[in-house]
């Protein structure tokens, strides 16, 4: 079937998969009250899940994302990545998690399927940690990510905020511990949402001085696979771990857009600051139901915007992203 592709011609391989709106961290940036307003338990089924990747999955999507907010605190977290890898079609299932519980749970997830893990750790000293996320639990995050190496997964992203004021002062320190290390540390620039304003006037720390450094200290930039995220790549002969810069304030952040998202409420969403999504669940309620949802996918993409407008204040009807997923 004819792969789904935009007005401009780009293409979506990836697809970016929320299973709950609910999250236990409360990230100044993101949840700073905690998640007061969820609809947790009115999340996708797995059946649901199931009619809508292979769906998905048969106009070309190749690597699903699950996200949330926290997506692992679904019960059949695992039961859905199980469901998700018998889906023909689909090469790589990613996920992205706070990290919470990882320590404990991380071999059940690779068990059941998962191909790729990205994990927030927005600072590497502990107590900036828990002022970020409101959780002192950095060493359990770390000895997380060590069990997923020990259980064979070959490499993980580490995501963090970049922040003034807050861990603007940690590239050395990322730099340290990826000299030996092989995790991928992408640095995202702050986003303004609809609920952090304040927060993002005070803290937003451009990428653009995190790349000047790189640059002259001898970083090289990687050169960009299909179905890659945002990330500008950057690799050092002398280290095991590499960087990835998230500038989504950047010129022409959205030519090379090659995702779509999925709201827990199954919503599609053309864009991480689009206004509304558009509701796909009542054509996820029976496996007849595969050739009118793929029209209503096709004749949505139509709606798809070149790019958001973020620069200049707008963010659409995005509070905070953990209702969006990332
Ligand atoms: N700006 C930038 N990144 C954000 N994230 C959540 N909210 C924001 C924001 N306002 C990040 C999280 C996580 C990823 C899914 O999105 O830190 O790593
Ligand atoms: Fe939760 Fe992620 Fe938002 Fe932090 S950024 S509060 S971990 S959804």
């Amino acid at each position: 079937m004819q792969p789904l592709q935009d007005l401009q011609g780009r293409k979506f391989p990836y697809l970016r998969l929320s299973v709950t709106d609910l999250c236990n961290f409360r990230c100044n940036y993101c949840l700073p009250d905690g998640c007061l307003d969820h609809h947790h338990s009115e999340a996708l089924t797995i059946d649901e899940v199931r009619r809508l990747v292979t769906a998905f999955a048969s106009v070309g999507v190749e690597k699903i994302r699950l996200t949330g907010g926290e997506p692992t605190l679904r019960q059949d977290f695992s039961d859905i990545v199980r469901t998700i890898k018998q889906i023909p079609g689909i090469k790589k299932l990613a996920m992205t998690t706070n990290g919470y519980k990882m320590d404990q749970r991380v071999t059940d997830w690779l068990d059941a399927g998962i191909d790729a893990i990205n994990v927030s750790v927005d600072s590497l000293d502990p107590r900036a940690f828990e002022l970020i996320t409101g959780h002192n639990r950095l060493r359990e995050i770390l000895s997380g990510i060590q069990n997923a190496f020990d259980h064979g997964l070959p490499s993980i992203k580490v995501n963090a905020v970049a922040m003034k004021g807050i861990n603007d002062d940690e590239l050395d320190a990322f730099l340290d511990w990826i000299r030996d290390y092989p995790v991928s540390v992408r640095f995202m620039e702050l986003m303004q949402t609809g609920n952090n304003l304040e927060f993002f006037q005070k803290h937003h720390f451009s990428g653009k001085k995190i790349q000047e450094l790189l640059l002259e200290r001898g970083w090289v930039r990687k050169v960009r696979l299909y179905d890659a995220g945002p990330a500008q790549e950057y690799c050092h002969s002398n280290y095991e771990g590499t960087i990835g810069l998230i500038m989504p304030y950047s010129k022409d952040f959205c030519n090379d857009c090659n995702r779509l998202r999925i709201t827990s409420l199954g919503q599609l969403q053309l864009c991480l600051f689009a206004e509304s999504g558009i509701d796909l669940r009542d054509l996820l309620q029976s496996d007849g139901q595969q050739e009118e949802l793929l029209a209503r996918i096709r004749d949505s993409l139509r709606l798809k915007e070149d790019g958001h407008f973020l620069d200049q204040g707008w963010t659409g009807g995005t509070q905070s992203i953990s209702q969006v997923g990332g």
